[in-house]
């Protein structure tokens, strides 16, 4: 088979310059943020910076560990600043998204129903406990605000006595907690948070958001929209592997058994085997030494983004997406994955199938003779993503659709060369 390329366009200037410049390998293609975007400058440079130091956080008397102690409580005040957090809010470092709703999950207060869509990432799942609600993934955002004031009008009935939950995770009845992501990571799309937000206190009930893929394209604030709790991993925001946060409410968090039981939980520890008392605030769930570079890291990041402009950032990737979205619209063996109507916002996702190909293959060869790095398979989200390839094969009229997809995703540092150079091999795939 002869491949043609479209010749390359001229090389760009970088979208960003300084902090949020982001590393990378030259001639390497990378289209998969969404997975793990690359390491902004900022990151690194803060690692960079702070490795000299590198010494003991919240365990010792010397100067480098007192520094390192005061760059750790520093980050979580930068990034809680960054996400909006509440006086009162606790801001604690996790792993990452998965690890930080796992807690959540673990905080609840005894019989807590969690109500959730069907669209969510496996992390925004699996977590929740039984008698857990999954609502079906609706088929416009105005339809998932609906359908959550219509499951949480059933849950938070008057009890016998009549009486009705009247604030957050207070009333009659035990508590509900809804757990909504704020961008799905198959599609893109946007959903309605701060309307879910307004329909679960109404209800009565509290509200947490998978923020993993909404806090990389857009500024995101727990007081502006009015919800509980907010989850992130800093891989996905251009920081290192291995930190991530959860932002919340801090009387569940503080009543509720460590997450890990260990140093630094603990307030006090006597002789006999079960005489101890747990830390309130953040320390009670991060026992352990923590990951102070994944947390400064992360942090240098949020402090680059709020000095940068989100506006422009957001014009410049959203125009990068058209382009993308009309190219793969335009190739008529290429077909779309999506939950609501085309022109919902969305942040930079696209997911896709190749029809008569296999997207693992697609995906190899994508690699292997363009060097464009593509995530393929199901990502992590199977309900949803199954869902979404039979709607695909409906709308298209298509038999020949494979049964996983492939999914392109951008940033900071995308250019229209990637998108272009992406586009062009699809075309080369037909
Ligand atoms: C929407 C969403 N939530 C949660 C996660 C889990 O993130 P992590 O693997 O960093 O825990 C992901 C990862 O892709 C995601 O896209």
């Amino acid at each position: 088979m002869t491949v043609t390329l479209v010749p390359p366009p001229a090389p760009q200037p970088p979208a960003v310059a300084g902090p949020l410049d982001v590393l990378g390998v030259p001639g390497q293609v990378n289209l998969d943020y969404a997975a793990t975007a690359p390491c902004a400058r900022a990151a690194a440079d803060a690692v960079a910076e702070l490795l000299p130091w590198y010494a003991s956080v919240h365990r010792g008397a010397g100067a480098l560990s007192r520094r390192c102690t005061l760059a750790y409580e520093r980050a979580r005040q930068t990034v809680g600043d960054f996400l909006g957090a509440r006086a009162g809010d606790h801001v604690v470092f996790t792993r990452n998204t998965t690890d930080a709703l796992n807690l959540l999950a673990r905080a609840l207060p005894a019989g807590t129903t969690v109500v959730t869509f069907g669209g969510e990432h496996h992390a925004n799942l699996l977590p929740w406990p039984r008698g857990s609600v999954r609502l079906p993934v609706p088929g416009d955002p105005a339809g998932a605000v609906r359908a959550l004031d219509a499951a949480l009008g059933e849950l938070r009935r008057p009890d016998a006595a009549g009486h009705r939950p009247t604030r957050p995770g207070a009333g009659h009845g035990p508590p509900v907690l809804v757990a909504v992501t704020a961008a799905s990571n198959v599609t893109g799309e946007r959903w309605p948070v701060a309307e879910l937000a307004r329909v679960a206190r109404r209800h009565g009930a509290r509200i947490a958001v998978d923020a993993a893929q909404l806090a990389p394209h857009a500024p995101v604030d727990v007081a502006d929209l009015d919800v509980d709790y907010l989850a992130l991993s800093g891989h996905k925001l251009y920081a290192p592997f291995g930190a991530g946060v959860l932002v919340g409410r801090a009387d569940w968090l503080d009543a509720a058994p460590p997450y890990l039981a260990g140093g630094g939980a603990t307030s006090h520890v006597g002789a006999a085997t079960h005489d101890v008392r747990w830390a309130t605030g953040p320390a009670r769930h991060e026992a352990g030494t923590p990951n102070l570079l994944g947390a400064v890291a992360l942090a240098a990041v949020c402090a680059a983004l709020a000095d940068a402009d989100r506006v422009a950032l957001h014009d410049a990737e959203q125009a990068l997406l058209t382009r993308l979205r009309e190219g793969v619209a335009a190739l008529p063996h290429v077909v779309e994955l999506r939950t609501f109507g085309p022109a919902v916002p969305r942040v930079g996702i696209v997911s896709f199938v190749v029809a008569g190909r296999d997207s693992a293959q697609v995906a190899a060869e994508l690699a292997a003779t363009y060097d464009i790095g593509v995530r393929d398979g199901l990502f992590c989200a199977h309900p949803l993503a199954r869902r979404l390839l039979d709607e695909a094969a409906a709308r298209s009229g298509r038999r020949d659709l494979p049964p996983t997809a492939l999914r392109a995703s951008i940033g900071l540092g995308s250019t229209t060369g990637h998108v272009d150079r992406l586009l062009a091999a699809l075309a080369a795939l037909a």
